[in-house]
């Protein structure tokens, strides 16, 4: 049984990955469901979807685009187009899309073996299952049991956490099966902690989760039905909007204040304080580690648990393995997710120990939490990066996304670009009386259309983009592991492709 219960609560129109940009009924080149000349299989399979599922099931995008299949950095649509994903799949696949040896080590931690998938009938047959149709494999659910590859999936992520700089106060694991009910979990056991501490801090424009109190830590205290208990501070944004802010000095001290003015008014009320490393969905913002520094001083003095949500920045995205390294905390709680499995849900919380082992037994469990298969992708994940260097690949090539990124100004369309390691947000401008949500969606449009049919009839690349953050920024966050000549051939087709975009608003 949960330790605090919460109403459910309809969607929020304010969740930003969730909104369509205003656009002006009638432009004839906006189409916010995606149909598009030429594409007849996407199109069919379009068609379908609309009928089989409501629109709220997906998030917002002008494109809708079709994946046939993929590899790499690379998806391609059903008419064989082939295009760079600059999305990872919502920062998932950090090593890309089906890497071969992940693949094989994640179906060796799952006692899968070639021969009993693909030999025929009963290749594979487990000798004492009593029955030819069945193999012998890993414990697909082990509810009220538990797996080795669940014992290896903790020690080894636990090993990464604490073996990396401020992963000191992370000594227990527990799972979930999508990044809101880690965070929905981590704030639980920060409640439990002390029925009189059951306030919590989150940063203003987060985004935490859509459900319990995922949601209810997202947003801004201007959103409805906001959960009493939340009380909002500010991130830095309009200081670091761009990144030739950078080292510029910014004045904390309205963040101190704010801090303060919430001490003066609830004193030891207040339990927790979740932030995101930098703000992902409300418009990728990355604060001065100084920002989070404030955050933990303020923590530390007032016996308040710092939780570091780190669904998309972990396993590599900042350009060091986890976000509290690259920031330069030691968070009581990290929430983790996305990237972790490389393409297979999972997601993780860990912390003190003497405060996990304060729930009871199943207040954190459910179905799904700590399943093999999820257990496998991590540990496969994990050798991943324990045996290549990926994180130093990211940092070596972040001068060339930048390079790449700030090129695309020139077009006039760019009025900001900002990020760090392999996760940047380029914040569109006004253009001949577009707005910049008008031009962010003509570009995620002509980007995923590409250069069109070349001239041995095969057709052009084109790029795969989210639907827009906070309805004008374009997040550009391809696998951590895209190569240096993949960075510049895409860049150097972004360039051509806003080209035709500023051709196409000019008329
Ligand atoms: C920082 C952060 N926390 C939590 C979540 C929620 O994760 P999920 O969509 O897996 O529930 C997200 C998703 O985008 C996120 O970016």
């Amino acid at each position: 049984m949960a330790p605090v219960t919460v109403s459910p609560q309809p969607a929020r129109a304010t969740t930003p990955p969730q909104q369509a940009p205003e656009v002006s009924p009638g432009n004839a080149w906006y189409r916010p469901v995606g149909e598009f000349a030429g594409e007849k299989e996407s199109n069919t399979l379009r068609q379908a979807m609309a009928g089989l599922e409501p629109p709220a099931h997906r998030t917002f995008t002008p494109t809708q685009a079709v994946l046939a299949k993929s590899a790499g950095i690379f998806h391609w649509t059903p008419e064989g187009r082939r295009l760079y994903d600059f999305t990872s799949g919502v920062l998932v696949s950090n090593l890309g899309h089906n890497p071969a040896r992940w693949l094989k080590n994640f179906a060796s931690y799952c006692q899968w073996r070639p021969e009993m998938l693909f030999s025929g009938d009963g290749a594979g047959a487990a000798a004492d299952a009593g029955a030819e149709e069945f193999v012998t494999g890993t414990t697909m659910t082990a509810y009220n049991g538990l797996t080795p590859i669940e014992v290896t999936a903790c020690e080894r992520l636990l090993a990464s956490l604490r073996g990396a700089k401020g992963g000191g106060r992370l000594e227990s694991v527990a799972w979930a099966a999508s990044g809101s009910e880690a965070v929905q979990k981590a704030i639980w056991a920060c409640l439990k902690r002390d029925p009189a501490r059951q306030m919590i801090i989150a940063t203003r424009h987060g985004y935490h989760g859509k459900k319990g109190l995922s949601y209810a830590v997202t947003g801004s205290e201007s959103d409805p039905e906001r959960d009493d208990r939340v009380r909002f501070i500010s991130f830095p944004m309009r200081e670091i909007r761009d990144h030739s802010l950078v080292g510029e000095p910014i004045d904390l001290s309205i963040y101190q204040r704010e801090l303060e003015a919430l001490w003066a008014e609830h004193g030891s009320r207040l339990g927790c304080l979740i932030t995101e490393p930098y703000l992902g969905g409300g418009g990728s913002y990355h604060p001065p580690r100084e920002y989070h520094q404030l955050l933990q001083a303020f923590c530390r003095a007032h016996d308040i648990l710092l939780i570091f949500d780190e669904v998309q920045a972990n396993f590599g995205r900042t350009g060091s393995m986890y976000a509290f390294e690259t920031y330069g905390v030691e968070p009581d709680f990290v929430v983790l997710g996305k990237g972790l499995g490389n393409g297979v849900p999972v997601a993780a919380i860990a912390g003190p120990q003497v405060i996990m082992h304060n729930l009871g037994y199943g207040e954190l469990s459910d179905t799904w939490s700590a399943n093999p298969l999820s257990c496998a992708a991590v540990v496969a994940t994990l050798d991943e990066f324990e045996s290549r260097d990926i994180i130093g690949h990211v940092r070596r090539v972040e001068p060339l996304m930048f390079a790449g990124l700030d090129r695309l100004r020139e077009t006039g369309l760019i009025a900001h670009v900002r990020g760090e390691g392999m996760v940047y947000g380029i914040e569109c401008a006004e253009f001949n009386g577009h707005s910049p949500a008008e031009v962010a969606a003509v570009i995620v449009r002509v980007c995923y259309q590409g250069l069109g049919s070349q001239p041995d009839g095969t057709p052009g690349d084109g790029i795969h983009l989210l639907g827009p953050l906070a309805k004008c920024v374009l997040r550009v966050s391809p696998p951590l592991v895209i190569t240096e000549i993949q960075i510049r051939d895409s860049m150097e087709l972004m360039h051509r492709l806003l080209v035709r975009v500023r051709e196409q608003l000019s008329e």
